[in-house]
């Protein structure tokens, strides 16, 4: 998954194109390029690694251009994979995957074509050049190639002896717009946006072209369509670091303003509709991935726990291809912090199909899944820039919770207030400040558990989740009392465990397992309310949180283990903000 841009007006296109992909970078930063055009020539600059690398392409002279950052799909990321490739006169960027691929670069290949990438997208290259080189019609060159196509697709397409951009969705976001400084085509509104623009989101199979000062849309037989026209905003300026080194370090201090913000009162007439649905749901699917699907987990506790609703939570990757039974009175709700998560969006939409209705909880106002769902229910948790999720994840159980009390009401059940919890948050914010020196610990570990039963295994899952992501360690979270099933055996003196026991009920079963592993020489590190517990002897450190419903738990507890992953990720030197591999919001399968 990757970001692309374009764009052809009256200033160079350079320093436009990384401007544009500095804010797409969240897409993926495996490598970056641009190509622009000047005087019937392509000058291209690829670089492995960030945007920044090309920051000596910033004087290059010419217009149009086109870039691309990129999150390794097909091939390492390595310079000779970086976009844009050219081919014969046209050189081109893409955002997607090309599933047939492999078929067609063997056709190109057995006609003489010699390959300079390991991509999927340079096949797209290759057809688009020659067809290109048979009739001289850009747009006419990129639909032709379309249909021999496969997957998922956003094109940016220059020739070098054209001033014209031609551009192509298939589902991979693209948006192009226009204003007095030119025209442009971009993955995401960030990248353009500017006041005095005015952007059109293309759909499935529509192509753009773009020449100086216009843009004309078609659809997939090439027939000029209207597309509805949205004002661009100034793009808001970008949060800075505050006081803080890093992102991911600001915005766990946002958790408990996110969780104050995002809280709805769905007593309001706003909501009322939504009220209804609830009135009528028999069943509840989630579909989410990521963190995401850990606000699933932990809102199946609580929506089973007070309103005694079934509650299935599924992997949307999974759910997509898996003919999923949706019974009548099914309501399923989408999670996703970007919404635009293309596996989300693919469960989300199967759903609709198959007579649920659908919420979207989504922290992108506007986004794809906004446009699927029949209600949304927005967190408000400011926008997040550290690829890996923290305050989102709050902010979702925020939501999740409040519908779960909702849904208990009109079952005429009861269910405790969630209006104390962003003041309990800001609490555990404060206690969690000890997890720093927790750190040498970790540092020499060859793997790490994170236990827990019922809603703390939830929160559980979300903490190991964080740790592998930023410091990559191998760790698991793990339902406390399966330990002793067969993983026991992984456990020595270089596993450290985090336990995490916050309901009252089971705590003591977690401290079997915390038994257990200090027995095999494991140091253990316990997030609990207890303060007796803490004080075990099998503990070598812990933060005591604020008590709360033990269903709603998680959205305290994983704080501590949302710093931890931070101070453990430090520790190793790695960038917490920017984890190898990964990116903010994954559009590709
Ligand atoms: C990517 C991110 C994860 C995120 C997941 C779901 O894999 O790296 O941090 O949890 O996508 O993203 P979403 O935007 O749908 O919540």
């Amino acid at each position: 998954m990757c970001g692309i841009v374009g764009y052809l007006g009256e200033e160079r296109a350079a320093p436009v194109l990384l401007d544009g992909l500095e804010k797409l970078e969240y897409r993926g930063y495996d490598s970056a390029g641009i190509c622009v055009v000047n005087g019937g020539k392509f000058f291209v600059v690829r670089k492995k690694g960030r945007v920044k690398e090309l920051a000596g392409a910033r004087a290059l002279e010419g217009n149009p251009g086109i870039g691309h950052t990129r999150w390794a799909t097909h091939g390492a990321p390595s310079e000779r994979n970086a976009h844009p490739h050219v081919f014969g006169k046209i050189s081109l960027v893409h955002n997607g995957i090309i599933e047939n691929a492999a078929c067609l670069r063997a056709q190109c290949e057995a006609r003489g074509e010699v390959f300079s990438s390991d991509t999927d997208s340079e096949v797209a290259a290759h057809l688009i050049g020659r067809f290109y080189g048979e009739k001289g019609d850009l747009l006419g060159a990129v639909s032709a190639a379309a249909e021999l196509l496969a997957g998922s697709y956003a094109f940016a397409v220059l020739a070098e002896d054209k001033e014209e951009i031609v551009c192509a969705r298939m589902r991979s976001p693209l948006i192009v717009a226009c204003g007095p400084d030119g025209v442009f085509a971009a993955s995401d509104v960030p990248a353009v946006a500017k006041a005095g623009r005015v952007a059109y989101v293309l759909e499935d199979g529509d192509f753009a072209r773009l020449t100086r000062g216009k843009i004309e849309l078609f659809d997939g037989a090439l027939r000029p369509v209207v597309r509805e026209a949205v004002a661009l905003e100034e793009e808001e300026v970008s949060p800075g670091k505050g006081e803080f080194r890093h992102f991911m370090r600001k915005e766990i201090s946002e958790v408990p303003a996110a969780v104050l913000n995002s809280l709805p009162d769905l007593s309001k007439p706003e909501f009322s509709e939504v009220c209804k649905v609830l009135c009528q749901t028999k069943y509840l699917h989630i579909v989410a991935c990521g963190t995401a699907y850990h606000s699933g987990l932990c809102m199946k506790h609580a929506a089973e726990k007070f309103a005694r609703v079934p509650t299935e939570v599924f992997v949307a990757s999974e759910y997509r291809y898996a003919d999923p039974i949706v019974p009548p009175g099914t309501l399923t709700i989408a999670v996703s912090q970007s919404g635009e998560t293309a596996d989300t969006l693919a469960a989300a939409a199967l759903a609709k199909s198959r007579g649920s209705v659908l919420i979207a909880v989504t922290n992108v106002a506007h986004s794809s899944l906004t446009r699927v769902a029949d209600f949304v229910l927005p967190t408000h948790a400011g926008r997040e820039i550290a690829v890996a999720a923290t305050k989102s994840f709050n902010a979702q159980l925020a939501v999740l919770y409040a519908l779960a009390v909702q849904l208990a009401k009109t079952a005429k059940c009861c269910a405790p207030p969630l209006a104390g919890l962003p003041v309990l948050a800001r609490e555990t914010l404060a206690a969690s400040a000890g997890v720093a020196s927790w750190t040498p610990y970790f540092q020499g570990a060859r793997s790490v558990f994170f236990l827990g039963r019922g809603a703390d295994h939830c929160a559980a899952l979300e903490g190991s989740l964080k740790l592998k992501e930023i410091s990559y360690l191998p760790s698991e979270g793990y339902a406390a009392g399966e330990l002793k099933h067969g993983t026991l055996a992984l456990v020595d003196g270089r596993t450290p465990v985090v336990a995490v026991a916050c309901d009252e009920a089971l705590a003591d079963k977690t401290m079997n397992a915390v038994h257990e592993v200090y027995a095999r020489g494991a140091a253990v590190f316990l997030v609990t309310p207890f303060s007796a517990l803490a004080q075990a002897k099998e503990v070598t450190a812990s933060v005591l949180i604020p008590r709360c419903e033990p269903a709603f738990s998680p959205i305290l507890s994983v704080i501590p283990l949302q710093l931890l992953a931070y101070h453990v990720a430090l520790a190793l030197g790695k960038d917490p903000d920017k984890p190898r591999n990964l990116a903010k919001s994954v559009t590709v399968e």
